[in-house]
């Protein structure tokens, strides 16, 4: 099959989360398994890229969008990186998304319409690649979610040309891609898609609405995400649409680059370990604990997060639950940025507690890797969570997660209450303060026995969350969204 993967941002090139991550790691296995996998990304600035860089193929201005260039460069992993050259719309200081003070660019319109409406012409005869068609365009969250739309509209002119089928991967609904109404002029949305049946979100243009409302196939990143977002309490306004097309939307997990995230070989840690040599791991927490100016106290339970700061992450609720952590004798390690007040109060949590609490602001992979393996359990009381990826690192490295009941936290957990025999780590009774301080005091209580603890690191450290199942799942949409689309 022949595949367009269309991503703002992929690993290790460009990376804010974890959509990063699973650009990374899917389009590889699903090219490991044979398909003939390209990967559409702008070229951003300061992107280091290796691999072998193929001829570049002019794309003339067209409407609002200047030339830009497709180059394609055949990476290691199998896969074709397609980066889009569009220096006006992409060489910028700041993040894929926002500028360095944390705002949106003034034209994400263009430039993600750009992203999507070239991933569409790859999916059509008019293909700028000489020879390439996509058979599938597997377009993922708001910034590629135009690309549906722009495929419904190739199919509909009077000549039917057959296009590419369409595949919306939504990471997080919260995230609409809302511009005001008159960006449909720029983007060239037909008049007829304006209304309540095509972009329109409340006044406003919703490319995510549009990729949901023309997409072939909807998938999301978890089961239990796929059923909460057609519900009122999770479907941020788009879940009346959502149980609509409920019979073209699946969840499917994601799973873990186990050449990047695995103890036994991870090259960013001082110490390897694996589930028959644990040493590394105290040598590991003695390490974070070095380096984040914290005492190296084997006993005081160390919890850790490592997450972006925002109200999803339930960042309020670990800051609520100080007490009893610091009651406990625990410690506490932090990475992230985001959010300017839980910035702040974190910061000035660890001033107040300086021989427990210690925070980094800021994006460091080197400090994650060695937070997930130097900790001895790991914080996620999510308030939603499309899947995760952080409860997966944790289980596989020997650092018990505990999780809020939600999404891909509670299809990816086994409490170790519920069934002792399985338990991974601790699901939260409720999304809040009451369960997360419920579910720390019987992680508290199984660190005090360690022969239960070590069940728990152990029965994570056994799990398989390989790409290799989901990635056939993938597959199977694919073909269902390829017969949907004749
Ligand atoms: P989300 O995509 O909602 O942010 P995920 O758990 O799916 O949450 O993925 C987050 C990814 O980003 C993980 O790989 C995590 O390690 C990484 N990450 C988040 N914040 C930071 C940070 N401050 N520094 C380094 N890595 C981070
Ligand atoms: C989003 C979600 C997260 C998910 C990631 C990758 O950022 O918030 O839960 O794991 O996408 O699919």
């Amino acid at each position: 099959m022949k595949i367009l993967f269309a991503t703002p941002e992929c690993a290790p090139y460009v990376k804010t989360g974890g959509l990063g991550d699973v650009s990374a790691a899917l389009p590889a296995m699903l090219a490991n398994l044979g398909h003939d996998v390209h990967l559409l990304l702008p070229a951003y600035r300061g992107m280091k890229v290796s691999g072998e860089i193929g001829d570049g193929v002019e794309l003339p201005a067209y409407g609002p969008w200047p030339a830009a260039q497709l180059v394609p460069v055949k990476a290691p992993n199998g896969v074709t990186l397609l980066l889009l050259a569009c220096p006006a719309l992409y060489q910028r200081a700041g993040g894929p998304y926002v500028d360095e003070s944390g705002n949106d660019y003034a034209d994400n319109a263009l430039r993600f319409g750009l992203l999507a409406r070239v991933a569409a012409q790859l999916g059509t005869v008019q293909s700028p690649l000489p020879g390439w068609t996509a058979d599938v365009v597997h377009a993922n969250d708001w910034p590629c979610a135009l690309a549906p739309l722009y495929l419904a509209q190739a199919r509909a002119l009077p000549l039917q040309q057959p296009t590419a089928a369409s595949v919306l991967t939504i990471h997080n609904l919260a995230f609409r891609g809302l511009f005001p109404m008159d960006a449909a002029d720029l983007l060239g949305i037909p008049y007829h898609w304006r209304g309540i049946d095509g972009v329109e979100f409340w006044g406003q243009l919703s490319m995510l609405k549009a990729g949901l409302q023309f997409a072939d196939a909807i998938t999301t990143v978890s089961p239990s995400y796929a059923r909460e977002i057609q519900t009122e309490a999770h479907g941020v306004g788009l879940d009346g649409m959502l149980r609509a097309r409920a019979d073209r939307l699946h969840g499917i997990l994601n799973g873990i680059d186990t050449g990047i995230w695995n103890p036994a070989t991870d090259p960013l840690l001082p110490h390897r370990y694996g589930r028959d040599s644990m040493q590394g791991k105290s040598l590991n927490k003695k390490a974070l604990q070095v380096r984040s100016g914290l005492p190296t106290e084997g006993r005081a339970p160390l919890f850790a997060v490592v997450s972006r700061l925002t109200q999803q992450k339930g960042v309020d609720l670990v800051l609520g639950a100080l007490p009893r952590l610091l009651a406990a004798g625990s410690q506490l390690v932090v990475l992230g940025q985001g959010e300017p007040a839980l910035q702040e109060a974190l910061t000035r949590a660890a001033q107040e507690y300086p021989r427990q609490i210690a925070v980094t602001l800021g994006f460091d992979e080197g400090l994650a890797h060695l937070i997930e393996a130097g900790a001895d359990a790991f914080l996620m009381p999510s308030r939603f969570e499309p899947c995760g990826l952080n409860q997966l690192y944790s289980q596989a490295y020997g650092t018990p997660p505990i999780v809020a009941p939600v999404g891909g936290l509670r299809d990816s957990v086994t409490d170790a209450t519920a069934d002792p025999a399985h338990g991974t780590g601790f699901v939260m009774a409720s999304p809040d303060a009451a369960g997360l301080d419920e579910a720390l005091q019987r992680a508290l209580r199984a660190w005090r026995e360690p022969p239960q603890w070590r069940k728990l690191q152990v029965n994570g450290m056994a799990r398989h969350f390989g790409w290799e199942d989901s990635a056939k799942a993938y597959l199977a949409v694919y073909e269902q969204a390829i017969s949907a689309a004749l």
